[in-house]
């Protein structure tokens, strides 16, 4: 019987980053595509019937598909120096948790599916849970197909290249109709549990958030012979702009604005940029906040940009309203594993997306460091296994007589 920590420990070499430490597992990348493998070949040494479905998503059947499924697991990419638990926790835990079910000699009442969802971090095209949008339909897949990741491919091509059909990619009501609830276990991405000295809980919201592009567009120029006076430089309203989200985010409540990606085109010490494309991720607890902050941002950007002479487009390129988990469920898991705590999420997952279509939960295991998206990201292996037997409970329960 397989644990959590020992199923880790059989991928912890797979995407290694040498250069910025932790992980970069990224949607249909060398690596991704070794852990899918890795997948299907654990999935059926249990006897499970692996099937992929026409947006890359892998899942992996106990009992015959659908309706009314009970359908667990997470992701296995990671965002660019991840940690090794965001995404492979809740596919290990799932595979563990079969291996515990079949251990008490379970015999599910309902089917139980094992899922991997495609993409979910965005690493490479950019949008965040890129197979739960396409299979929900919340995403328009023709947008989905043009998708480019930093070398130019294209998702129709990655897709294409592993394995799949990109003209069939889109809203998938087969695959959705089969899921009856669906619950993800994932590491804790802050310190709510860690405080509460409690090892599991339930998830009870995810925060309002979204990703847009600034693009700055200036004069490039050489950093030597340009006066001062005569630069349109875009790195200047891309700076302005990086201060202006840790301001509006600071002025309302809760609020989260973070840019973590900016990339100064061409990218030359001696060289002023033509252009500078920068990445803000914000978050809060209502449309209205989010909308807010990002709004104050843009405006700061607006007016940096026009004092330089330079342009600036906005593009939105993925947004979420607050995801609110099912209370029932949430209540009823939460019972059933001893007054777990119900703690709201800061991260988007691809149970944000599946919550609008079916009834959705998640489980959260401790996180010692409180640290997520980085190296330090952990899990005790204690933690990890306390995470399998809650899941153990959670599908017994729902999939059971
Ligand atoms: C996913 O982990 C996100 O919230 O960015
Ligand atoms: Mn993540
Ligand atoms: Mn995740
Ligand atoms: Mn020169």
């Amino acid at each position: 019987m397989a644990t959590a920590t020992g199923l880790l420990a059989a991928i912890a070499d797979v995407g290694v980053d040498r250069v910025r430490g932790g992980y970069s597992r990224h949607g249909f990348d060398r690596d991704e595509l070794a852990l899918r493998e890795w997948f299907v070949g654990e999935a059926t040494a249990r006897g499970l019937d692996v099937e992929v479905d026409r947006n890359g998503n892998i899942w992996a059947w106990w009992g015959r598909p659908g309706p009314d499924a009970v359908v667990t697991g997470s992701h296995l990419d990671s965002v660019p120096g991840g940690g090794a638990f965001d995404g492979p926790l809740g596919v290990v835990a799932a595979l563990a948790a079969v291996d515990g079910l079949r251990a008490r000699g379970f015999v599910p009442a309902r089917p139980l599916a094992v899922v991997v969802f495609a993409e979910e971090e965005g690493g490479r095209f950019g949008v965040p849970c890129l197979g739960s949008r396409l299979l929900a339909g919340t995403i328009d897949p023709d947008a989905a197909r043009r998708l480019r990741d930093r070398d130019g491919t294209t998702v129709a091509d990655a897709a294409r290249a592993a394995g799949l059909d990109p003209d069939r990619m889109g809203r998938d009501d087969e695959a959705l109709g089969r899921i009856g609830q669906f619950v993800e276990l994932h590491v804790e991405q802050g310190r709510g549990l860690v405080d509460l000295g409690r090892a599991v809980g339930v998830a009870s919201t995810i925060l309002a958030h979204g990703r847009w592009r600034f693009r700055f567009t200036g004069e490039g120029n050489h950093a030597g012979a340009t006066p001062i006076t005569d630069r349109h430089d875009p790195m200047l309203p891309a700076s302005r702009l990086v201060l202006a989200a840790r301001s509006a985010a600071s002025a309302l409540p809760g609020a989260r604005a973070t840019v973590g990606r900016l990339v100064p085109v061409p990218g030359g010490t001696n060289v002023i940029a033509s252009t500078v494309d920068v990445w803000l991720d914000a978050r809060a607890a209502d449309d209205g906040t989010t909308r807010a902050v990002v709004a104050d941002i843009t405006a700061a950007a607006r007016e940096a940009a026009a004092a330089e002479g330079c342009q600036v487009e906005v593009t939105e390129e993925s947004y979420g309203d607050t995801v609110f988990f099912d209370p029932v469920l949430r209540d009823e898991l939460a019972g059933l594993l001893g007054g777990a705590p119900a703690l709201p999420s800061g991260a988007g997952h691809d149970a944000g997306i599946l919550a609008a279509r079916v009834p959705t939960a998640m489980l959260f295991v401790r996180n010692p460091t409180g640290i997520s998206h980085a190296p330090a990201e952990h899990a005790e292996p204690a933690d990890c296994e306390a995470g399998v037997d809650a899941l153990v409970a959670v599908l017994a329960h729902l999939a059971g007589d």
